[in-house]
C-alpha cells in the first residue's frame, strides 16, 4: 500500500511580511488541489497570522518550527503548542538539528515537545539526523536509534500513529549535498524497523538539500513519503513542482 505522501515547507528565519505576500499569492495561483499530498508551511512565528489567513481553505496548512514544551508561565520569548493551536496550526517541527545545535535542545527536551505538541492537538515532525563525523564513522544508524529512542520511551510507540518523522543528515541541511536515494532509503528502512509494526504506516519524511532535480527519485523510493523543504521552499514554483513530484 501507498501511504500518503507529505511535503513541509521549513522557511527557518526567512521572509517579510511583504515578501511572504508575493511568495503565498504565487503559491496559491498556481496550487492545484492534490489529492495524495498533505502540504505544509512552517514560517517564523510572528507571520503565522499572515500564513494562516492566506492559506485558509486552501488545503495547504500550517505549523510553527519549534515550541516550549510547557503550557503556560514565565519562559521569556517562548512560544507555547497552545498558541499555535489558537492560530489553527496543524503541524510543529520538532528536535530540527538547527535547535539542537544552536538551542543545545536535549533528546529529553525534544520528546518534552513531542507530548507538549500532541496534548494540543497537533501532529509533531520529530526530526532525527546524524553528523558528518557519525556517518564517516560508520555511526549513522545507531545515532538516528538513540535519538529516536528517548523519544520513543517517553511517548510510547502507539504515539507515532500521530506523528511525522523527519531523516534529515545534518551534513545535507542547506548544503546543497543531498543524500544519495540509496544513503536515504537504508536510514529510512531502519527507522521503519525500529517501529516494529507501526513501522509501516509512519509517514517518514527525508529533509536537507531536496530540490526539484532529486526530489523525483527520492520520492520513487519506497520507505521515503515526501520531503521536509528548506531552501526549496521559498521558491514558489519550485516548490510546487516538488509537492506535484509527490503527488
Ligand atoms: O527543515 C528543512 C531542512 O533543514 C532542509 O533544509 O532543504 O535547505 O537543505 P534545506
Amino acid at each position: 500500500i501507498r501511504r500518503r505522501q507529505m511535503v513541509v515547507g521549513n522557511w527557518k528565519m526567512n521572509g517579510s511580511k511583504q515578501e511572504n505576500t508575493h511568495l503565498l499569492a504565487e503559491v496559491m495561483h498556481s496550487w492545484v488541489p492534490l489529492t495524495q499530498v498533505d502540504v505544509a508551511i512552517c514560517p517564523p512565528f510572528v507571520y503565522l497570522p499572515q500564513v494562516a489567513d492566506t492559506l485558509q481553505g486552501s488545503g495547504i496548512v500550517w505549523g510553527g518550527q519549534s515550541i516550549n514544551p510547557n503550557a503556560t508561565g514565565a519562559f521569556t520569548g517562548e512560544v507555547s503548542a497552545r498558541m499555535l493551536s489558537d492560530f489553527d496550526a496543524a503541524y510543529v517541527i520538532v528536535g530540527h538539528n538547527e535547535r539542537r545545535r544552536l538551542r543545545g535542545e536535549s533528546d529529553q527536551y525534544v520528546a518534552e515537545q513531542f507530548l507538549a505538541a500532541q496534548r494540543e492537538g497537533l501532529i509533531p515532525i520529530l526530526c532525527v539526523g546524524e553528523s558528518e563525523e557519525a556517518r564517516e564513522a560508520g555511526h549513522a544508524l545507531d545515532a538516528i536509534t538513540a535519538q529516536l529512542s528517548v523519544v520513543i520511551e517517553k511517548a510510547g510507540i502507539g504515539a507515532f500513529a500521530n506523528a511525522v518523522v523527519a531523516y534529515e543528515p545534518i551534513w545535507a541541511v542547506g548544503t546543497g549535498k543531498s543524500a544519495t536515494p540509496q544513503e536515504a532509503e537504508q536510514v529510512h528502512k531502519h527507522i521503519r524497523q525500529l517501529f516494529g509494526d507501526l513501522g509501516s504506516q509512519l509517514t517518514l519524511l527525508y529533509g536537507g538539500s531536496v530540490k526539484v532535480h532529486n526530489a523525483a527519485e527520492l520520492f520513487a523510493l519506497e520507505d521515503i513519503d515526501g520531503a521536509l523543504l528548506g531552501g526549496a521552499s521559498l521558491d514558489a514554483k519550485e516548490f510546487l513542482a516538488i509537492c506535484r513530484c509527490a503527488e
